[in-house]
């Protein structure tokens, strides 16, 4: 049977207590659609790497991990140890570029079982995927202070926009806007303000559209676009953003539609030259880590949305389902983001459990 070797980082804070739910389901899923999973954890990229060897990852990290079919990963980031700008520019922000892993995913979905802490919003009512360019833009780490300590001191830095790195997260959100029955792709901009990287966004998305006649394409600016998440969050379906606004979107988005708990992504490489990266869009959550009471559903979700790239969507789709019937039917097993009694444990056993019955239901013979 098919075989996929799966690196699993933990990280820090919650990371170590959803990663271990998301591998417990990722098994059932494997067991009941026929298929091995081969995960190999990986002890880097955390605060307890940084102490140990003042670093966050090894110098050969991308040899270890370029081998992988997908590197499956919970949250770093544990600033009591290591500046967070530090520890996520030695991490995570490495692996999203070293493997050109240039579109992160988003969905964002109003599920049975979740409240929105909008007014008359019910499940189904929220359903859009944010496509964030995950490279480069704002997050270009160029720049540097000069004067520092004198009262001329100045901090500058730089959004990077390259044709290839916009052109190509343009046509990956095109494509999925054009795949998906509304056709519908809205592109954030901010380019009454931001005068020279932002109409140059602008122009390429314009031009994009032009090679898609049946999307209807449109943009907002990212601060209307952030109301209108809030006030008329069922009239989107793909957003396109840059790295930052698609980072601050795609908390708001889960934020809307009842927690950030549940919300996944995936970084990826769509060329398959390297491994793409699965994660909850969450942090490592501080102020609630080793209490066993995070939500593993993000972590959960993440690892579906794995399956799905690996060439197994049956799986993917039992997973979502589990999740789906899980948070509708199970309230006694839901954590407290989602209002419930439950932990962290309780409610990835739960998924896990589902995932194996319906496996099981589906291998009885038709009567
Ligand atoms: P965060 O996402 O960790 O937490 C924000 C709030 O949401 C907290 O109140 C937290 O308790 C809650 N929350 C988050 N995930 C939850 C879950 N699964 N279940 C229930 N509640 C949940 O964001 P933050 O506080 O800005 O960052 C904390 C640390 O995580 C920082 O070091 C930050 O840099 C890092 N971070 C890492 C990643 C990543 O590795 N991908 C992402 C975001 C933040
Ligand atoms: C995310 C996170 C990261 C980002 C941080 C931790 C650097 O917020 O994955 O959304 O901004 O990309
Ligand atoms: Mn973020």
């Amino acid at each position: 049977s098919q075989r996929y070797r799966i690196a699993a980082i933990l990280g820090d804070g919650i990371g170590r207590e959803v990663v271990p739910e998301g591998l417990r389901c990722l098994r059932a899923a494997a067991e009941a659609h026929g298929f091995e999973l081969d995960v190999v954890e990986h002890d880097f990229a955390c605060a307890d790497h940084w102490l140990r060897h003042g670093a966050m990852l090894p110098p050969d990290w991308k040899d270890v991990l370029g081998g992988f079919d997908a590197i499956f990963f919970g949250a770093v980031g544990w600033p009591e140890v290591v500046p967070d700008h530090v520890s996520l520019w030695g991490s995570l922000l490495q692996f999203r570029r070293g493997f050109d892993q240039y579109v992160n995913l988003r969905p964002v979905r109003l599920l049975r079982g979740v409240r929105s802490p909008l007014r008359d919003h019910g499940p189904g009512d929220i359903d859009f995927r944010v496509v964030r360019e995950n490279t480069e833009g704002e997050y270009s780490n160029v720049g540097g202070r000069i004067f520092e300590g004198t009262d001329r001191e100045t901090v500058l830095q730089e959004t990077v926009l390259t044709r290839i790195g916009v052109d190509r997260v343009l046509r990956y959100a095109f494509d999925l806007a054009a795949g998906r029955p509304r056709k519908h792709l809205t592109w954030a901009t901010k380019s009454n303000g931001i005068s020279i990287a932002m109409p140059y966004w602008d122009e390429r998305a314009a031009a994009m559209a032009k090679q898609y006649p049946d999307v209807v394409a449109d943009k907002d600016h990212i601060d209307i676009l952030a109301a209108k998440f809030v006030l008329r969050p069922g009239q989107y379906d793909v957003v396109v953003a840059s790295n930052l606004f698609g980072d601050i979107l795609s908390d708001l988005g889960p934020a809307c539609a009842g927690t950030i708990g549940i919300a996944p992504s995936a970084n990826i490489n769509p060329d398959r030259t390297w491994p793409s990266l699965f994660e909850p869009v969450h942090g490592s959550a501080p102020d609630i880590a080793g209490r066993g009471i995070a939500n593993p559903v993000g972590q959960i979700w993440s690892g579906a949305m794995m399956l799905e790239h690996l060439g197994e969507p049956a799986a993917a789709a039992a997973v979502l389902a589990a999740i789906e019937r899980v948070l509708a039917d199970r309230p006694e097993v839901l954590t407290p983001d989602l209002g419930g009694p439950g932990t962290t444990e309780g409610l990835g056993t739960a998924i896990a459990a589902e995932i194996a019955w319906a496996g099981r239901q589906e291998d009885q013979p038709v009567q």
